[in-house]
C-alpha cells in the first residue's frame, strides 16, 4: 500500500489510545506519507510529543504560538490548506463535542475548523460513553457536516469493560486513508443498487423477526463503488451504520416487502445491482395492531414467504449486471451455483458459515466468487478489502 508523497494531518487527543497514534503514524511513514502532527495539551499525558516528533520526522505542533519564543504562531489555517486529509485518531467525547459544536478553543480544533481537505476521526472512549446518546448525537452531525467516521471495534476497554469504544486498529485507519486517497473515476456515469442489512419481519407493534446482520458489507462496497465515481443507491434494512458519501443516496427500510418495492422502483435506473442485504424469507402473515399478551398455551406463528429480490430482478433484467451473495453452512459451492442460476445472478459471492471471522456482525469476511463455470477462493480479510476485490471483479465484468 503506498501512500507516496500524500500529505496527512494526524490530530491525537487525549486518549489512552493515544498510544496507537504511534504505530498510526509508523506505517504511515512507512507508506511514503508526509506526516505532520497536532496534539492537544491531553494527548501529550498519555503519549510524550518526542515520540511522536521522532516518528513522524517533524516538529509535533499543540500551541498557536511557536515554542521557540519568536513570537510567531502556528498557523491553523496553513495547516488545513496544507493537509490532503486529516484523521483525528484517537478521537475522545470531548474534541467530537467540541467539533460538532463548532467550538475552538485549541491548536487542534481551530485546524479541523479551517481544514478544506476531508477529515476522518477514530473515536475512542468507554462503553457507555461511546452509547450515550449525546455522543451519537454528536457524531451523527459531524457525518451530516461531512466528515468521515471510522468505527470503533468491539473488544475489551481500557476500563476492563468490553463492547464497543475501542479505537481502531492503525492497520485498519490506513487503508481507509488509503481508499479516501486512491479512489479512481473508473465507474464514472454509472449507476449501481446496492441493498445491505437485515430485514424486521413485524410480529406486533414491539416485536419482529430480524437476523444478526450488520449491514457493515453492503455499506463498504457502496463506498467503494463510490470512491470509484459510481453513483448509488442504497437501500438498507435497519442497522446503525450510516454513510454521508456526497455519491451514494441513501434510503432505510424496516422490512422485505419496503426493500422489494424500492429495488423494483430503482432497478431500470441502474447498470449493476449488488444485492447484499440477509432479507427475510418469512413474515407473519399478519401482525397484530396490538401488542399480543401471554397465554397459557403455546403459540404459533403462521409465516408466509417474502418476495424473493434478486430473483425478481433477475427474471427482469436485461443488460444489467446482478450480484448476489450467498450464506451457507454446508454444500456450499453446489449450493451457491444453484442460487446463481435459478435466480438468473451473474455472480455470487458465497460466504461460508464454517469459515472462521467471516459472515455476520465481524468487520472480517472470506468471500468465494462463484460463477457460471468457476470458482474463485480469498483468503480471510477486512470487509474494506473484500469491497475492494468486488469493486476490482465488477470492473473486470463491465
Ligand atoms: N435475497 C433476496 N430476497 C430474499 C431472499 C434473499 O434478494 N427474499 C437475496 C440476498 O440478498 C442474497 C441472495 O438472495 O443476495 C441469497 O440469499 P440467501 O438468504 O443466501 O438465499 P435464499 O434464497 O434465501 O436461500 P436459503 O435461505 O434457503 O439458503
Amino acid at each position: 500500500m503506498h501512500l507516496n508523497g500524500k500529505k496527512i494531518l494526524l490530530g491525537v487527543t487525549g486518549s489512552i489510545a493515544a498510544y496507537k497514534s504511534a504505530f498510526l503514524i509508523r506505517l504511515l511513514i512507512k507508506a511514503g506519507a508526509d506526516v505532520k502532527v497536532i496534539m492537544t495539551d491531553a494527548a501529550a499525558s498519555f503519549i510524550s510529543p518526542l515520540t511522536l516528533s521522532v516518528l513522524s520526522k517533524n516538529p509535533v505542533y499543540s500551541d498557536f504560538s511557536k515554542s521557540d519564543g519568536s513570537g510567531e504562531w502556528n498557523n491553523h489555517v496553513e495547516f488545513g490548506i496544507w493537509a490532503d486529509i486529516m484523521i483525528i485518531a484517537p478521537a475522545t467525547a470531548n474534541t467530537l463535542a467540541k467539533m460538532a459544536n463548532g467550538i475552538c478553543d485549541n491548536l487542534l480544533l481551530a485546524t479541523y475548523l479551517s481544514a478544506r481537505c476531508p477529515v476522518y476521526f477514530a473515536p475512542a472512549m468507554d462503553l457507555d460513553m461511546y452509547i450515550h446518546p449525546s455522543t451519537t448525537r454528536n457524531i451523527q452531525r459531524l457525518i451530516e457536516y461531512g466528515n468521515h467516521i471510522i468505527h470503533p471495534e468491539d473488544g475489551e476497554l481500557a476500563s476492563g469493560l468490553v463492547g464497543e469504544g475501542r479505537m481502531a486498529e492503525p492497520e485498519h485507519i490506513v487503508q481507509e486513508i488509503y481508499r479516501s486517497l486512491n479512489g479512481s473515476n473508473d465507474f464514472s456515469g454509472k449507476f449501481f443498487l446496492v441493498t445491505a442489512g437485515p430485514t424486521f419481519e413485524a410480529i406486533d407493534p414491539v416485536r419482529y423477526i430480524g437476523n444478526r446482520s450488520s449491514g457493515k458489507m453492503g455499506f463498504e462496497i457502496a463506498e467503494a463503488i463510490a470512491n470509484n465515481g459510481g453513483e448509488v443507491i442504497l437501500i438498507s434494512g435497519p442497522s446503525r451504520l450510516r454513510t454521508n458519501h456526497p455519491n451514494i443516496r441513501m434510503h432505510f427500510v424496516e422490512n422485505a416487502a419496503e426493500m422489494y418495492q424500492l429495488s423494483l422502483e430503482h432497478f431500470s435506473d441502474v447498470d449493476v445491482a449488488i444485492l447484499s442485504a440477509a432479507v427475510a424469507d418469512y413474515r407473519p402473515v399478519k401482525s397484530s395492531d396490538s401488542k399480543i399478551k401471554k397465554k397459557d398455551h403455546d403459540l404459533i406463528l403462521h409465516l408466509e414467504a417474502t418476495q424473493d429480490i434478486l430473483a425478481s430482478l433477475g427474471k427482469i433484467k436485461e443488460d444489467q449486471l446482478l450480484i448476489g451473495f450467498a450464506l451457507e453452512t454446508d454444500n456450499e459451492i453446489p449450493n451457491a451455483r444453484k442460487k446463481l442460476k435459478n435466480k438468473n445472478a451473474d455472480l455470487i459471492i458465497l460466504n461460508s458459515l464454517n469459515d472462521k471471522g467471516a459472515g455476520f456482525d465481524h468487520d472480517t469476511n472470506k468471500i468465494y466468487f462463484v460463477e457460471k463455470d468457476s470458482e474463485t477462493e480469498f483468503d480471510l480479510m477486512q470487509k474494506s478489502e473484500v469491497a475492494n476485490i468486488i469493486v476490482n471483479k465488477i470492473k473486470e465484468l463491465i
